[in-house]
């Protein structure tokens, strides 16, 4: 096993101090103008080792040269073979199959599936998975009594967060991530549970009693029953309904290495269980830059109002006002893949509940944005969350539920991310550097003195 001094001297060996006089075409020639000497880095899948950047000093004492670059712009964390991205052209797919497609054929179940394994399942190994998922929903009863214990008015997004972490203490072995059969089973105990949780956390915030899972119905057919259900011995789901959701959690299974996701490898990085990991991946989507934005969206359809006033709304967000949630996305400069198949699931949920009159003013934003310059140049296109938002709002869901709904889906991805990271020979433990730009040296002064 390399460890931490090993690998940072693998690493730096890679930069070989030259002439300078260029190497081959997968190097990088770079002088150092400080002192003159010129080195020559390789390049390996359009990157350089940023360690390599170590070997570039001044004397034998510099720590040596380090990239600074706040919020990961342009840094690659890891090698991964979960989703591909194209931001420019809109291309997203998970382990090379296109998201349209996956969307169109697929089940979450079997998208989860791929994303966790690599392969898209056989049927025997397709229905040995969804029995798995479909065994595990239930939890452990002092799950549900601490659950209650959470204020009648707590976000349900704070509730998921705290009793996905819970689980870490009803599954102590789940600590032993080095046994890959004990990663499978907390695996399938988290995609399995995720629903139920945030089930549960809904009911809370209407006072009315959680509905435990219903194992006749499928993966969103069931959370369907869990929010809804009554009493009527047996719920039904509409078909149409079950299936725009099931979709949903497909487009937002995963979406390679984002704040969510990078905060899930980040943490379990430590080696910690999985379950304080995903804990730490709902934290990060709870804020409104990302998970919270669908939210965001909605309130700022309600408070547009109406169709006239778009222009006058669209003005002060050129001003710089205030943004236009639900549009622009650090990866995609083009149209947001997910976004389109989305607005298509509008119709068929709007078919069964009605349609919701803030769907005119979000297809006029659109039809603006999409021509003004502000956001032309600026490549700001409609993202994932601009019509999520909608059909949550057509399923009676509260706006505090959306990010849950968010985190339902993005579970797998979550895992598949943690799983290949842990079976990684390359991570260790994250540990970004900084660059320090505060006082030194100073003596302490006795309080009575400053
Ligand atoms: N409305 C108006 N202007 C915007 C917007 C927007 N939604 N997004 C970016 N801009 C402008 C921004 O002001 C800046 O302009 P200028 O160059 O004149 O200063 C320029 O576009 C670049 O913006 P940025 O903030 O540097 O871009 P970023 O990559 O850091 O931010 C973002 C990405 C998603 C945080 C941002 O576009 C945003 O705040 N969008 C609204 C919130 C939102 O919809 N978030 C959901 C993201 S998708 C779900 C997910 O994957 O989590």
């Amino acid at each position: 096993m390399s460890t931490p001094e090993t690998a940072s001297q693998e690493a730096s060996a890679q930069a070989h101090q030259g002439n300078g006089a260029g190497g081959g075409q997968e190097s990088l020639s770079v002088v150092d103008n400080r002192t003159g000497s010129s080195y020559e880095i390789p390049i390996e899948n359009g990157t350089i080792r940023a360690p390599a950047l170590r070997e570039i000093k001044v004397s034998e004492d510099d720590f040596g040269l380090m990239s600074y670059d706040p919020a990961y712009l342009n840094t690659a964390s890891c090698r991964s073979e979960i989703t591909f991205l194209d931001g420019e052209a809109g291309v997203l797919e998970y382990r090379g199959y296109p998201i349209e497609q996956l969307a169109e054929q697929s089940s979450y179940l079997e998208v989860a599936y791929l994303l966790i394994f690599g392969e898209l399942p056989t049927q025997s190994q397709l229905e040995g998975w969804i029995h798995e998922i479909t065994i595990h929903t239930f939890v452990h009863e002092n799950v549900k009594s601490f659950m209650q214990g959470f204020r009648y008015d707590a976000h349900p997004m704070g509730m998921l967060l705290a009793s996905v972490g819970a689980l870490s203490t009803f599954y102590p072995d789940a600590n032993e991530i080095k046994d890959a059969g004990n990663r499978d089973l907390q695996t399938i105990r988290l995609i399995a549970k995720m629903p139920t949780l945030a089930a549960f956390s809904f009911r809370h915030s209407l006072g009315q009693p959680y509905v435990y899972p219903d194992n006749d119905l499928n993966y969103a057919g069931n959370f369907l029953g869990m929010i809804y259900k009554m009493t009527e011995l047996k719920y039904e789901p509409d078909k149409r309904l079950e299936r725009a959701l099931d979709i949903l959690f497909i487009l937002h299974a995963d979406h390679e290495q984002n704040c969510s996701t990078s905060a899930v490898r980040s943490v379990g990085s430590s080696q910690v269980d999985p379950y304080s990991a995903v804990a730490a991946g709902v934290a990060a989507l709870y804020g409104p830059l990302h998970g919270g934005a669908n939210e965001a969206v909605l309130r700022m359809l309600h408070r547009i109002g109406s169709k006239d006033k778009v222009g006058e709304f669209i003005a002060g967000v050129k001003e710089g006002d205030e943004r236009l949630m639900g549009f622009g996305h650090r990866v995609y400069k083009n149209y947001d893949p997910r976004a389109k198949i989305i607005k298509k699931a509008v119709d068929d949920v709007f078919e069964v509940t009605g349609t919701n009159p803030l769907l005119e003013i979000a297809l006029e934003l659109e039809k603006i944005a999409l021509e003004d310059d502000y956001f032309v140049s600026r490549k700001l296109y409609p993202n994932v969350d601009f019509y999520s938002g909608l059909i949550y709002e057509a399923l009676g869901l509260p706006m505090s539920m959306f990010p849950v709904m968010f985190a339902i889906g993005r579970t797998s991805g979550w895992i598949a991310q943690w799983r290949e990271m842990v079976d990684d020979s390359e991570q260790k433990i994250a540990r970004p550097r900084q660059v320090y730009t505060g006082e030194r040296e100073r003596d302490y002064v006795p309080i009575d003195q400053r």
